[in-house]
């Protein structure tokens, strides 16, 4: 049976290469697995008025359901002074409310970034995971991928072309895989 990777980029950039490298993943994904792209472009900012007035908005109800359909997930995180964006633990927070919060429990999750310097978001990476935990998600450890000097790997779509990553991804997602 084919697993499902729920793949979420934290930039809403139109040319970002963490949404370019998301686009590779799926591409690459191996036989029997396939990544569903979700969408944070629509999920506002969190705040608790809102949550009671209305509950979870449609863009957060959607990235739930697909959350739970999913086998795992691959967070491909940019970094901002040397942490997780805002706009993506937003997301994620958002994720976590009503029940979203049981749905991460026991979920494989994968992460990965890109990043125009030399340190491909290891750091991003690392702050993802205290989060990750207090999900009591599941998180895989065997596979790194750091995209460094993105400027260099992506064309200016965004799109990933540089062969060695790419090869790199590949192997990425199919350890991924191989655990879901
Ligand atoms: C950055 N960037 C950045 N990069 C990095 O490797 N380490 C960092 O600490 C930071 N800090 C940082 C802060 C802020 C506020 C911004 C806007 C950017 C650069 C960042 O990696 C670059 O903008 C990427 O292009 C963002 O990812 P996307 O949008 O291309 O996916």
């Amino acid at each position: 049976m084919t697993k499902t990777i729920l793949g979420l980029s934290g930039s809403l950039r139109r040319a970002s290469f963490n949404a370019g490298l998301l686009r590779a993943a799926a591409e690459l994904a191996p036989t029997g697995a396939k990544i569903d792209i979700g969408s944070i472009r629509d999920v506002p900012l969190y705040d608790g008025d809102l949550e009671k007035a209305d509950g979870l908005p449609p863009a957060v109800l959607v990235l739930q359901e697909q959350l739970q359909a999913a086998d795992g997930v691959l967070l491909v995180t940019p970094e901002y002074n040397n942490g997780i964006p805002g706009v993506f633990k937003n997301v994620i927070d958002w994720m976590s409310r009503g029940p979203g919060l049981q749905m991460w429990v026991g979920k494989p999750v994968a992460i990965i970034g890109a990043s125009p310097g030399g340190f491909g978001t290891i750091m991003a990476q690392n702050h993802w995971l205290p989060v990750l935990r207090t999900l009591r998600a599941s998180v895989w450890t065997e596979g790194r991928l750091m995209v460094s000097q993105a400027g260099k790997m992506f064309d200016e779509q965004g799109n990933l072309t540089d062969t060695a990553n790419r090869d790199k991804l590949a192997d990425f997602i199919s350890g991924f895989a191989k655990v879901i």
